[in-house]
């Protein structure tokens, strides 16, 4: 029997790959002049570094992730974000002395053990960025800005963006407070894991995905409503200021994210058609020093690669077009082919794309090869063209001929 992917992964063939290029380049410009620096991380880390860092009671830590005792008996985890890694490589290479904010982006490999339906995968990709350094509410206004124009350049319309505040430790204590009474009335009939969240993360309960857990969570206290003078005036002046650059945003006083460090301002970036979110990301003041280094503030966020392409393929997939060779060179025989050699290795140093033959077939094949590629052009190096030193380059849209000596520079100017 043949063996086939794993479930929850997916193959990129080249049909896809040359979109996600595009898709790649495009937003690795577009983070460039935002002076952002890409950073690569390991895609393995010590558990240990996701289990402070993303949170004990958070369902990623809990449930989803890909963790194993290596050879040496230590407990690794196949990162399931990039934020975790990258505070840490960010401590590890003392790059908190670098003029700060220090603003890096990834685009990585992300693993989580989920439940694999549509847009949920096991295997995915991510597109994120950390702006590490800044408390002020500019740095959340600006990653916010960010992924407002990462739909904005691929063209991606109807994308809703709901913001909300889930406050400090500070005002979080007094709130969770308030939550766990109200929790409390009717605890016993909570899931599971909501029982166990209580004490050490109410908050945690809010976010569960069960319906009877749901249906008890309506009309639970919300963290925005409690927030501190601080908080607040953070969270008023990231609303004014996304208000004045013409951000069309919601609140959402429901958005209490997935992970653990995240403080103030949090935010997701909604596909209204497919109801996922595409984009989601928030400040995380604590997470810098929870990690052992001094406390830094950081704002930040990630986009799903493959919720985006799926977006991407619907507004300009048809613009996003395959490089066709410019040229194709037919030869039969082993002197003519070797001249052909030539030519394309030559027309490679100009940076053109040059297609031959590889398989010894005969002149005919190769001319149905040529046309199935769709070679803009084509020429013929037989026992003729060689000896009269001359070689007909034909224009494969217009079938135009013209004759030119079997010379580099000659079939350069002519094709490129
Ligand atoms: P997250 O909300 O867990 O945040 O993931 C961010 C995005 O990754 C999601 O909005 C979604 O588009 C995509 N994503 C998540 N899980 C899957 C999955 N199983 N299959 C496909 N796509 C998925 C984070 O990971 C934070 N580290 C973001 C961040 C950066 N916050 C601050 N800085």
């Amino acid at each position: 029997m043949m063996i086939q992917k794993p479930k929850g992964t997916r193959d990129l063939l080249p049909e896809d790959t040359y979109k996600l290029q595009y898709v790649e380049k495009k937003i690795s410009n577009m983070l460039e002049n935002y002076g952002f620096k890409e950073i690569r991380v390991p895609v393995f880390e010590y558990t240990e570094l996701f289990n402070r860092g993303v949170g004990e009671t958070t369902d990623v830590v809990q449930k989803e992730m890909y963790t194993f005792d290596d050879k040496g008996g230590r407990s690794i985890t196949l990162r399931p974000e990039g934020t975790a890694g990258t505070v840490r490589a960010y401590l590890e290479n003392g790059m908190a002395s670098l003029p700060s904010p220090v603003k890096l982006w990834y685009n990585m490999a992300m693993y989580r053990y989920e439940n694999v339906q549509k847009g949920r995968l096991r295997e995915f990709h991510q597109i994120g960025l950390e702006l590490i350094g800044s408390s002020s509410y500019l740095a959340d206004v600006e990653t916010i800005l960010i992924g407002k124009r990462i739909f904005e350049t691929l063209g991606i319309k109807n994308i809703k963006v709901n913001i909300n505040s889930i406050g400090c430790p500070k005002c979080r204590g007094e709130y969770q407070k308030v939550l766990k009474e109200f929790i409390g009335k009717n605890l016993d009939n909570y899931c599971d894991d909501c029982k166990n969240r209580f004490e050490k993360n109410p908050m945690r309960i809010l976010d569960c995905k069960q319906e009877k857990c749901k249906k008890y969570n309506v009309g639970a206290p919300m963290m925005i409503d409690y927030l501190c003078d601080e908080c607040k005036t953070h969270f008023e002046n990231v609303k004014s200021a996304l208000k004045a650059q013409n951000v069309n945003f919601e609140i959402d006083s429901g958005i209490v994210r997935g992970l653990d460090y995240y403080t103030k301002t949090v935010f997701e970036f909604i596909d209204e058609k497919s109801g996922l979110t595409v984009l989601g990301g928030g400040r995380y003041d604590g997470l810098v020093e929870e990690l052992g280094g001094p406390s830094t503030p950081a704002v930040g966020f990630a986009s799903g690669v493959e919720r985006l392409m799926e977006m991407v393929e619907a507004s300009i997939g048809d613009e996003i077009k395959e490089r066709k060779p410019d040229l194709y060179i037919l030869s039969c025989g082993e002197k003519e082919t070797m001249k052909a050699v030539e030519i394309a290795e030559g027309l490679r140093d100009k940076d053109l794309y040059v297609e031959r033959d590889l398989i010894e077939r005969s002149f005919k094949a190769q001319m149905k090869y040529a046309d199935k590629i769709e070679a803009k052009n084509l020429i013929v190096i037989g026992e003729d063209e060689l000896s009269k030193n001359t070689v007909k380059i034909k224009n494969m849209s217009t079938g135009e001929e013209q004759e030119v000596k079997l010379d580099l520079t000659e079939i350069y100017s002519k094709i490129k």
